[in-house]
């Protein structure tokens, strides 16, 4: 099968005719019809998340179950599949909890690109290829674990929900789940892209009002405003914090950063209310540091992560599956091109430069 795998940092993938072994227990193995391209994915790539290679990058899939291997219960072959980041194990401590979203097997699949027992299902002759996050979506076939294979109804286009896969998972559980928004509380979005625009319509479900989208990209802005955000704000062209001022009073409730670099994550403290929240999507380098002004949490100001959106993914996943066929969640508008698989690098030296929201890889 053909697949697109990253063999060094900084450098183009290459598209490789590879093999695929067949499922494992508790594993599925899956035809990818769509894969989303994430700013994680150009991450790796660019040697800001760091990774065993060679490695297949995608992690936003989803596809159809041709296979199942021994073990599995709840799908069957013929199923509509959208992949979890996490495979939600159900025994570790976290599951335990309700924290399928930080499940221990998931900490342990992203940092070494194998399934969580260690081993991968990709091969080029001998050598072993590694697989992103377990998933592995730049590949016309993908052998998972079962936990990771979410069920979504048959009548749901798997080339636009696979976004719920990573980023609209990511981004409107971030609104939904991680925080409490009540309707007329200040939000302000920073980087809005696949993630950034997903929190946006999470806090516009939520009832936010000012809904503010920074970004200094005019498409962006403007895709934002079709989206629900009440105001924009250029970051380099304009006065951020001042412009919050004006708009908000004091400041805002909540501050999304969903980007990942130091100059977003200080922004996003910098334009709080006393008692606000500044949640850090975005995965910054791991070696950054971030000083904490202390004097600040005497405002009870709050500084915290969200990740995958603090989602139970076989609850969550359907349910924003659902919000987009009733078109609460709008997604079709966040694609800005369908692409194919021998596309991908013309597509990360896109979003290198902040154009487009979600490029599509499209395998049929
Ligand atoms: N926490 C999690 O669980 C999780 C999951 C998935 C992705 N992520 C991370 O979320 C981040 C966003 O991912 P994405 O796919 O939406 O990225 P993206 O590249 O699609 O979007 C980034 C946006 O930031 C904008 N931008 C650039 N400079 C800016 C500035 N100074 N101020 C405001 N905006 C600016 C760009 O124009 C672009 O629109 C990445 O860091 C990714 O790794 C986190
Ligand atoms: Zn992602
Ligand atoms: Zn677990």
């Amino acid at each position: 099968m053909k697949a697109a795998v990253l063999r060094k940092v900084g450098e183009p993938l290459t598209i490789e005719d590879i093999e695929i072994l067949p499922p494992g227990e508790n594993e599925v193995l899956i035809r990818t019809v769509a894969s989303g391209i994430c700013h994680s994915d150009y991450s790796v790539a660019h040697g800001v998340l760091r990774s065993p290679m060679p490695i297949v990058l995608g992690h936003e899939g989803a596809g159809i179950i041709e296979a199942i291997g021994p073990g599995v219960t709840g799908l069957k072959i013929g199923d509509h599949v959208i992949c979890s980041l996490s495979p939600s194990c159900g025994v570790c401590p976290m599951c335990l909890e309700g924290r399928e979203y930080i499940c221990s097997e998931m900490t342990k699949t992203m940092s070494s690109g194998s399934m969580p027992d260690g081993t991968t299902r990709l091969r080029n002759g001998k050598e072993v290829i590694r697989q992103l996050n377990a998933i592995a979506s730049f590949a016309e076939k993908m052998v998972i674990p079962a936990g990771s294979a979410i069920k979504v109804r048959d009548d749901a286009p798997l080339g636009t929900v696979c976004l719920i896969g990573c980023g609209v998972t990511t981004g409107t559980g971030a609104a939904v789940n991680t925080v409490d928004i009540h309707p007329g509380d200040g939000v302000a979005v920073i980087g809005c892209g696949g993630v950034g625009l997903s929190i946006l319509q999470g806090a516009r479900i939520k009832g936010a009002n000012p809904l503010i989208a920074v970004d200094p990209v005019q498409e962006k802005r403007d895709l934002a405003m079709s989206l629900g955000a009440t105001h924009t704000i250029d970051p380099f062209k304009e006065n951020l914090e001042q412009r919050i001022r004006e708009i908000t009073g004091k400041g805002v409730h909540f501050a999304f950063e969903a980007l990942g670099t130091m100059r977003t994550i200080n922004d996003a403290y910098s334009i709080l209310r006393p008692t606000g929240q500044a949640v850090i999507v975005g995965i910054p380098n791991l070696k950054e540091v971030y000083e904490l002004p202390v004097a600040s949490l005497f405002a009870e100001k709050e500084f915290r992560g969200s990740v995958y959106g603090s989602s139970r993914p076989k609850r969550d996943l359907p349910l924003f599956v659902d919000w987009y066929m009733k078109g609460d969640l709008k997604l079709d508008e966040m694609i800005t091109k369908r692409i194919r698989l021998e596309d991908v690098n013309q597509a990360f030296e896109e979003m290198g430069r902040g154009e487009g929201a979600r490029s599509v890889i499209m395998y049929d």
